[in-house]
């Protein structure tokens, strides 16, 4: 029985661990810092706001973010946009297409925009928690239980992963990317520094336009991520409190029969 359960687990281990080296294990990512952080770890709001801002000015031109509600900028622990603001940016993204060729201005309650075609880029709603920046040892994973999945740090990584190389392969070109399962990305270098103006006078370094991207794409990824650390909090809490007064209550229950004096 035991020797079937390691073997199960040997064998799990050895094959993840082999899908992760498939994959371009090699990659060494980089454990930036962002706000959203360890267990009280909140996301920066006008953090969001300048990520949006970099997504809409460079990166919408090739990837879309089809599950995200636009509405969903107005959240308090979101980039808490004001609505009205949140309305007038709806309008001004591409119209929304209808079944028979019509189109019609896109509403703050519509999502964001697809994108596909031609050297699009995927879709990046959910990038932030589909990609792993983490994995080893070995392609464990063991160490994600520390430090997270590392999918924005995956997204920082590859934004500022570039050598500056090219090559042509097969009619595409390829631009050398360390971050980058392969080494090769067909997506060219999307940030410059200087490239957005921020009204917050935020540095606008690659660097940190890139932190500023990752971090609204996590964002976009886990929206709640705020409510499930409060719920877990609570929980926990109620947990400790609930833990004690059974503590007590066992105490006193048992206080007579072993002859003790219990005064709590
Ligand atoms: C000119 C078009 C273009 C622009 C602009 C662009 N991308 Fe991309 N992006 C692509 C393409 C194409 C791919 C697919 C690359 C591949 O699989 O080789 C891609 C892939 C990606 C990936 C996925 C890597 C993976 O693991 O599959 C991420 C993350 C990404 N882009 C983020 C961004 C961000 C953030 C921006 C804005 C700062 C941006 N991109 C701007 C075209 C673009």
């Amino acid at each position: 029985m035991f020797r079937k359960i390691i073997l199960a687990a040997t064998s799990a281990i050895a094959l993840s661990g082999g899908v992760a080296m498939a994959a371009g294990e090699a990659v060494e990512i980089e454990d930036v810092t962002f706000s959203f952080e360890g267990p009280f770890g909140k996301y920066d709001q006008l953090q969001l706001q300048r990520g949006l801002q970099v997504y809409t000015e460079v990166c919408s031109a090739c990837h879309g973010l089809k599950f995200v509600p636009i509405r969903t900028l107005a959240d308090a622990d979101g980039p808490g946009i004001p609505a009205d603001q949140v309305r007038a940016y709806a309008a001004g993204l591409d119209d929304v297409e209808l079944p028979g060729g019509e189109s019609r201005p896109r509403e703050w309650t519509d999502h964001f925009p697809a994108r596909s075609g031609d050297g699009m880029g995927p879709d990046l709603s959910l990038m932030a928690k589909a990609r792993a920046g983490f994995s080893g040892p070995y392609g464990t994973g063991i160490n994600q239980l520390f430090r997270g999945i590392g999918g924005p740090e995956y997204i920082h990584a590859i934004l500022t992963g570039y050598t500056g190389e090219d090559k042509e392969e097969a009619g595409s070109i390829f631009y050398e990317n360390h971050a980058f399962p392969g080494g090769w990305i067909s997506m060219g270098t999307p940030l410059f520094d200087d490239q957005v103006s921020f009204a917050d006078g935020s540095p606008t370094t690659v660097d940190a336009m890139a932190m500023d991207v990752a971090a609204f794409l996590m964002w976009t990824a886990e929206p709640k991520m705020m409510a499930r650390k409060q719920a877990g909090f609570v929980a926990v809490a109620f947990l400790v409190l609930l833990s004690s007064l059974l503590y007590l209550t066992n105490k006193k229950l048992w206080a007579g029969v072993k002859g003790k004096e219990f005064n709590a």
